[in-house]
């Protein structure tokens, strides 16, 4: 790999914080939506987000391919380094007015995770990671929780978009067992920073996407948590467990059982 870790990471923070400047400028907008759906919004902030951090990227680096939320239908340009790019990770919530949300860069070279960034205007935090690195908050070292007691954890799920049913409930009741306290805060990519900065034990989710977890996931490594594909669907679409690594195990033996019956 000619261009190292540090060099992509800054495009990557730059990636994401101009995407969510632009989110953070047009604020206002925030009933702006090409269409709702029943659990979904299609947000034009989305649309418009990710060619901002599109630009960036690619004026940077524009032979590297891009796998992006809202154009994960076009065939990726052939290169070894694909960067993985959420606009708007928690649309649902920033439709609400809601400030837990983010937007979220990464880039793998050859498959691996090299370097992320997530971005939560609102809260004006910018988390970070290299395959080389900690994981950092606004520059500074953080760290997942030591917590190795499932019974005293906190743990954050979601619910799964494309199936609000009896699927998506026997997982969160299955969390609600499992943890002190379980969360549901709406967007994947923040509550997987937080279990990268000690605020959460743990993260688990039927049904998300690759471009929710790509950045945050390193991040969650790098502060020494433990992230697993438990279960991988067609278009992008996975079972997934972040955690700090110290109720991974517990956590897992729970849940994969759950997916397996869930074909
Ligand atoms: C969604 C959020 C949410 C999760 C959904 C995701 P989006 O991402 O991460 O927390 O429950 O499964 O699809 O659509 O807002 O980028």
């Amino acid at each position: 790999m000619t261009i190292t870790p540090t060099e992509l990471q800054a495009v990557a923070t730059l990636a994401a914080r101009r995407a969510g400047d632009h989110v953070m400028a047009n604020r206002h907008r925030r009933s702006d939506v090409n269409s709702i759906l029943r659990t979904d919004v299609k947000h034009k902030l989305d649309v418009e987000a990710q060619e901002t951090a599109t630009a960036v990227i690619l004026s940077a680096f524009p032979d590297h391919a891009i796998l992006g939320e809202e154009t994960s239908e076009q065939p990726l340009a052939e290169s070894d380094y694909v960067w993985i790019v959420d606009p708007i990770d928690g649309t649902i919530n920033f439709f609400h007015g809601l400030p837990w949300w983010c937007c979220s860069v990464a880039v793998r070279y050859k498959g691996q995770a090299v370097a992320g960034s997530v971005f939560i205007p609102e809260m004006l935090q910018m988390y970070e990671a290299t395959s080389e690195s900690p994981a950092y908050c606004n520059g500074e070292v953080i760290r997942v929780t030591t917590t190795d007691r499932l019974e005293l954890s906190m743990l954050a799920t979601g619910a799964d978009k494309w199936d609000l049913g009896e699927h998506s409930f026997r997982f969160m009741r299955k969390i609600s067992e499992m943890a002190q306290r379980p969360r549901i805060l709406g967007a994947a990519a923040v509550d997987m920073c937080m279990v990268a900065a000690g605020k959460l034990d743990g993260y688990f989710e039927s049904g998300i996407y690759v471009w929710d977890m790509a950045a945050a996931s390193l991040i969650v490594e790098r502060a020494g948590g433990t992230c697993e594909i438990l279960k991988a669907y067609p278009k992008h679409r996975i079972s997934f467990l972040a955690t700090n690594g110290a109720l991974h195990a517990a956590c897992r033996a729970e849940l994969l059982p759950m997916l397996q019956v869930n074909a």
